[in-house]
């Protein structure tokens, strides 16, 4: 039997996509929610109850609704979107604690690309796109910053995965991954769908940060 998958952030422009994704793949699914009508009204589907899909209201800041939410699951992925002020990285503390209660290992996070990590070598356009999102909204970037700190100081078998902008479109399958720069300045949501749902049975990225792009075609 395929595992059960924790998501956060189901209802947003790259959840919705990864949502898909994961029941195309048979995979059964724990969503965490602040509006489940939102999530209905997204993906009909969902309305018809399935012994493999468990829809949980809840916010991620909330430690109990996280434990409820990650009790059975078998892995967690996060495309949480921003909010003010900035909550990634008390959302990932909580994650972390909660994973932790249950002895579970694989945690996958979708952040941007102007975040900083040893062994980067950004090209120009990268880093221009680094500092430009650092001007503009520095306390979001300092959070995000944080979240990989905890990763980084956790136990847990994390892959933070960096983007660039998110189109909201179907994949192609012509992705690239790379530890040192991003390739291009824009992902489709299809193609980041399937490579999170990939990281599941993939070990090339535990505890390390890809960028990763949609290539670009002609
Ligand atoms: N969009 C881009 O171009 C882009 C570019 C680079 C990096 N990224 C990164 O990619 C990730 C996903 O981005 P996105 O654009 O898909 O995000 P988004 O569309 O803003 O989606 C946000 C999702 O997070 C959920 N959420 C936010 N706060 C929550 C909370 N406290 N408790 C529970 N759920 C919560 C929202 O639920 P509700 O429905 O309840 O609001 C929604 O499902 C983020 O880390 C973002 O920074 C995005």
């Amino acid at each position: 039997m395929k595992k059960t998958i924790a998501v956060i952030g189901g209802t947003g422009k790259a959840g919705q996509f990864l949502i898909r994704q994961l029941l195309s793949e048979g995979y059964a699914l724990r969503l965490l929610v602040r509006h489940p009508d939102k999530l209905y009204a997204q993906q009909p589907s969902l309305l018809h109850p399935s012994p493999t899909v468990s829809v949980i209201r809840g916010d991620v800041q909330d430690l109990h609704a996280v434990s409820a939410w990650l009790q059975g699951s078998d892995a967690v992925i996060s495309t949480q979107g921003s909010a003010l002020p900035p909550n990634f990285s008390s959302a990932t503390a909580n994650i972390l604690a909660a994973m932790k209660t249950y002895h579970l290992a694989r945690y996958i996070v979708v952040t941007g690309l102007s975040i900083d990590i040893p062994g980067d070598d950004k090209s120009e356009w990268c880093r221009q796109a680094s500092a430009f999102m650092r001007q503009q909204y520095p306390d979001t970037i300092a959070d995000k910053q944080q979240e990989y700190s905890l990763l980084s100081r956790s136990e847990a078998n994390w892959t933070l995965v960096r983007i660039p902008l998110l189109e909201q479109t179907p994949g192609t399958g012509a992705v690239s991954a790379s530890l040192r720069d991003c390739s291009a300045p824009r992902i489709r949501a299809g193609d980041l769908a399937v490579f999170l749902t990939g990281q599941l049975e993939d070990s090339t990225y535990i505890r390390k940060a890809p960028f990763v792009a949609s290539i670009e075609t002609p």
